[in-house]
């Protein structure tokens, strides 16, 4: 058998497209931790920043440096999509390029020196991938692929292309597939999930993501469900009131905000306002005691006033959000707001990012407190040392030591320490 390293970089669609590449080789390489003694390498790549892309490059010369003769070297995802095959034009040992929406051609690249897949109107959404054998309890499955919005700012639709819901049937076999396999969390993927069922590439009945959830809730031995990213425009009541009353959804929501500022939104194109984001924020947190949601903002985006930034500061004292993705804005190639005028330079967009951040942590220290002594059902997922490591419904990490006989089970556990990320605690046991 030989051997392949992949390293992932960005978000969990690219860690999906990782496993996926792994199942469909599974009969010809096994998968190792260190790359010096590989025979394939493959770099799975984002490119929602420039960052990562610069990181590429120097990632790769260092793979190459250490790695064995003859090694194949292949670079997948996003920044394989958008670069094509200048990423061999700048790097000639890179055997192939395999783009983000071309996952399932991986057999056919990995032995075609030279191969560059990158077209974005492929349609891999009715393909079944192979089997992996990755986390026990947990597993992560693709509902759509694409992205159809055109937020100003990000390149994900030109690197993933337009959107495609994966076929309900497709998507239950993979859930039964995951519970046969002993997962008891599923993670639902797409980029713009509670967009579902808006189009698919074959016939369909006709559907939405409210019912998709109810439909994998319905499979016996799903424990719980969790899913990313909705967008807030597409958040209904009808989804909220599932949301919230489906005892198999856990109680944790990424909702991205971006920004507070109502005419950054509009320039943005993401087709809500500051008050429909706070409102949908009000009614997940009226409808669901103890939620917790995440969402991600950017800060300095072109045209960004003070007083524009002063409404993202208010949004973050209103929704009180249990996590924080910050970034500062990186134009990007492809993308319209590359060429709006009155970009803000690298020190102001600092700046609010360390302002934003810092509120964020007092916050998030407010919360940590209210969480002493609570009493949460906690899924134990992961061993380290002589800790079990799990997560509550609300998606809080929460260690606890020993009783490494509840790996794989979900117990009751009072909350001793609580810290901005993490809570410590021990198995509850009632005594009444
Ligand atoms: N719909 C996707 C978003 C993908 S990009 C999802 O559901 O996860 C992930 C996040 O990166 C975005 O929400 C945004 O906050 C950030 N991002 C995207 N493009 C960016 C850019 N050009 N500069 C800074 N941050 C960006
Ligand atoms: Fe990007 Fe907006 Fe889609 S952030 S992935 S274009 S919803």
């Amino acid at each position: 058998m030989k051997k392949i390293y992949i390293e992932t970089f960005g978000c969990a669609m690219n860690h999906k497209d990782s496993e996926n590449i792994l199942a469909e080789l599974k009969g010809e390489y096994s998968q190792i931790e260190d790359s010096s003694s590989a025979d394939l390498i493959i770099i799975n790549t984002c490119s929602v920043r420039e960052r990562p892309v610069h990181k590429l490059f120097s990632e790769l010369g260092g793979l190459k440096k250490r790695a064995k003769d003859g090694v194949k070297i292949g670079v997948a995802g996003c920044t394989a999509s958008h670069l094509g095959k200048d990423i061999i034009k700048r790097a000639p040992y890179v055997d192939f390029v395999l783009g983000a929406r071309n996952i399932s051609k991986i057999k056919e690249v990995v032995n075609k020196k030279g191969a560059v897949e990158i077209d974005i109107g492929f349609d891999d959404s009715l393909y079944s991938f192979g089997k992996g054998e990755v986390s026990n309890f947990r597993k992560l499955i693709n509902i759509s692929i694409g992205c159809d919005k055109k937020c100003t700012f990000c390149i994900v639709p030109h690197t993933r292309g337009t959107e495609l819901s994966i076929p309900l049937n497709l998507i239950l076999d993979e859930v039964k597939k995951g519970v046969e396999n002993g997962a008891k969390e599923f993670l639902l993927l797409g980029q713009n999930v509670n967009n579902y069922g808006r189009r698919f590439s074959s016939e369909h009945q006709k559907i939405d993501f409210t019912k998709l959830l109810r439909e994998v809730s319905k499979i016996d031995g799903v424990e719980r469900i969790r899913f990313t990213s909705p967008h807030p425009l597409h958040m209904d009541d009808e989804f909220i009131s599932e949301f919230a009353s489906n005892p198999k959804i856990a109680k944790s929501i990424h909702i991205p905000a971006q920004s507070g500022s109502t005419k950054l939104l509009k320039e943005m194109k993401r087709g809500y306002t500051k008050e429909w984001f706070l409102n949908r924020i009000e009614k997940v947190r009226n409808s669901v005691k103890d939620v917790s949601i995440s969402t991600d903002i950017i800060v300095g985006f072109p045209n960004e006033t003070d007083e524009d930034f002063a409404e993202t500061m208010d949004i973050l004292e209103k929704a009180r959000f249990e996590q924080l993705f910050s970034f500062k804005y990186s134009p990007r190639p492809l993308t319209e707001a590359e060429n709006f005028e009155n970009q803000v330079s690298d020190e102001v967009a600092s700046e609010r990012l360390k302002k934003l951040q810092s509120r964020h942590l007092e916050i998030l220290e407010e919360i940590a407190e209210t969480r002493l002594g609570k009493i949460y059902d906690v899924f134990f997922d992961d061993k380290r040392d002589d800790c079990l490591i799990g997560r509550n419904s609300e998606g809080l990490i929460i260690k606890i030591k020993g009783n490494s006989e509840f790996l794989g089970t979900t117990q009751k556990v009072i909350i001793t320490e609580s810290n901005r990320t993490l809570a410590k605690g021990q198995i509850f046991i009632k005594t009444d």
